[in-house]
């Protein structure tokens, strides 16, 4: 495995990108900055941590045979590996709120933004970008739902040391991909999923409230909430928010 340590740079995600285009990069090559001037999360969001505190890298992994409509599995993967290496700091309450978000006591304390690079219907490679809230001790006041690995224990945690274990996971649930062990990581996952089988109040893309239930991940990635008539609808990441 191969990581490149690097202070300053746009987005961890795109530095990897821009070299996957260029030159031909090992499976399991790890970017990691200390500050990102242009850190990107979701739809088309900025994440800005505090420079030093905390993780941010990407990771790039070359598949064989992974198919467009398993990508969902792939996205278990990482948050899972997230997810496990968190629960042994002894994090409270910790979940992952679809599709990947790491909540602790309803709190984010990392995500995850994943760009796949595709050959007909299969995906060839991707690049697995994680920010986890490490150290940092304070959070702009726009974002009140943040929070950190420090400010849930009380103490600093070793950057080194809590990347090569999500990273040591992250090839180990790789692996399991690889061996199209689908259901054992269906299963990692559901098991962690926020708000699962909980009554919950969701918000539309037309901004119309509604109850139901989050009850599993659809073949392609998509929320399957059961509505209060008991029928079944899949939304999407633009569609739903909760
Ligand atoms: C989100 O929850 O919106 C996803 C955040 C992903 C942030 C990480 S930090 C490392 C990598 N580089 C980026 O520019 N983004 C991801």
């Amino acid at each position: 495995m191969k990581i490149i340590k690097l202070d300053a740079i746009e987005s961890t995600n795109t530095f990897l990108k821009n070299m996957v285009s260029s030159v031909v990069v090992d499976d399991f090559t790890v970017v990691v900055a200390k500050t990102q001037m242009k850190g990107r999360g979701q739809m088309n969001s900025e994440w800005i941590v505090e420079e030093g505190k905390n993780l941010t890298f990407s990771v790039f992994s070359r598949f064989i045979d992974l198919a467009v409509e398993n990508h969902k599995y792939l996205n278990f993967c990482v948050s899972l590996s997230v997810f496990d290496a968190l629960k042994t700091l002894s994090i409270p309450s910790l979940s992952i709120k679809w599709p990947n978000d790491i909540l602790s006591e309803n709190k984010k304390i990392a995500g995850i933004l994943i760009e796949n690079m595709l050959k007909g219907s299969n995906i060839v490679s991707s690049v697995l970008g994680i920010g986890v809230n490490v150290n940092q001790d304070c959070f702009p006041e726009s974002l009140p739902n943040a929070t950190s690995v420090k400010k849930i224990i009380g103490k600093e945690t070793n950057l080194d040391t809590l990347l090569n274990d999500m990273l040591r996971r992250l090839k180990e649930y790789i692996t399991l991909l690889d061996k199209k062990e689908y259901a054992t990581l269906e299963k990692a996952y559901l098991e962690k999923l926020y708000k699962k089988n909980v009554p919950t109040m969701f918000k539309n893309s037309q901004n119309i409230l509604f109850m139901g239930k989050i009850i599993g991940v659809s073949k392609s990635g998509n929320l399957q909430i059961e509505l209060e008539n008991e029928t079944v609808q899949e939304f999407g990441l633009k569609e739903i928010s909760f």
